[in-house]
């Protein structure tokens, strides 16, 4: 059994609005619903969690209503994404379940970066999603002055979803909640600190699964979802064609 949960709750600090970011409508419809409806869609989620931001709960069950049959739960996330990460180990049963956690902020996301995700924790217990980075990564220390430049070959973005046998996640957030030295990473890091012995495969994400982050994300979302409305059928469950899509966000990004 797989459990979808859509990370939601926080308020967008960045983008600067005053409802959080996941609420701004994005080619008709908030971000959250099209990142729901997305998970929604996955033949590998057997239900969702929604965590969102605390005092929007209300708000977000009247907007997402019944039409995602997976939804099960709308709960509040916690102070910081960690947090939220630590309420939804709560509320979840058994350890016997996959579960894949994804950005509310993301919401391109398509099937099949959700169903490699869920293949490979069949042979790992934690697994990321991440895409070769186009621009130099540079270190910088004090005063940003640069400190090294990694081999750009062996580095990669970080994106969601991330997914772990749930044993996992959970072993690796109680040796986190006994370090006082605790600092906010994501979830893989956090297995990766605390369970170094646990191998974090890494599958390929996608360039549009980008994260909605400063104002510019608003426009660049708007115009895919318009490119994969026009390339994909569309219906309400899955507005994202991503074999189309991939295709023509070359001539987006570049023309
Ligand atoms: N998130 C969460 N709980 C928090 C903080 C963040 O569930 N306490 C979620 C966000 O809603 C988002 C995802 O984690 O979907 C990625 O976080 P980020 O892009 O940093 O979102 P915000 O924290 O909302 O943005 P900002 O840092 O600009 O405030």
């Amino acid at each position: 059994r797989t459990i979808g949960v859509v990370l939601a709750g926080g308020v967008g600090a960045r983008l600067g609005l005053s409802i959080p970011k996941q609420m701004v409508k994005v080619a008709g419809r908030t971000i959250l619903e099209h990142t729901v409806a997305a998970m929604n869609a996955s033949p590998d989620i057997d239900e969702l969690i929604v965590m969102i931001t605390p005092g929007w709960s209300e708000q977000t069950a009247t907007l997402l209503g019944s039409r995602f049959a997976k939804v099960t739960r709308i709960l509040e996330g916690g102070s910081t994404r960690n947090e939220t990460t630590r309420k939804v180990l709560d509320a979840l049963g058994s350890d016997e379940i996959k579960v894949v956690l994804h950005d509310a902020v993301r919401p391109l996301l398509d099937e099949r970066i959700i169903a490699d995700c869920v293949n490979a924790l069949d042979d790992f217990g934690a697994v990321d999603v991440v895409i070769p980075s186009a621009d130099t990564i540079v270190a910088v220390g004090p005063d940003e002055i640069i400190t090294s430049i990694p081999d750009r070959s062996v580095l990669r973005r970080g994106q969601t979803p991330q997914a772990f046998r749930l044993s996992v996640l959970r072993a690796a957030y109680a040796k986190a909640l006994d370090d006082p030295y605790f600092s906010a990473t994501d979830d893989c890091g956090v297995v990766l600190k605390y369970l170094p012995e646990v191998p974090i495969k890494t599958v390929a994400g996608a360039e549009h699964n980008l994260k909605v982050t400063h104002p510019v994300d608003l426009f660049i979302a708007d115009k895919l979802f318009q490119l994969a409305s026009q390339t994909a059928p569309q219906h309400d469950a899955d507005p994202v064609g991503s074999q189309s899509l991939a295709g023509r966000t070359v001539v987006v990004l570049g023309g």
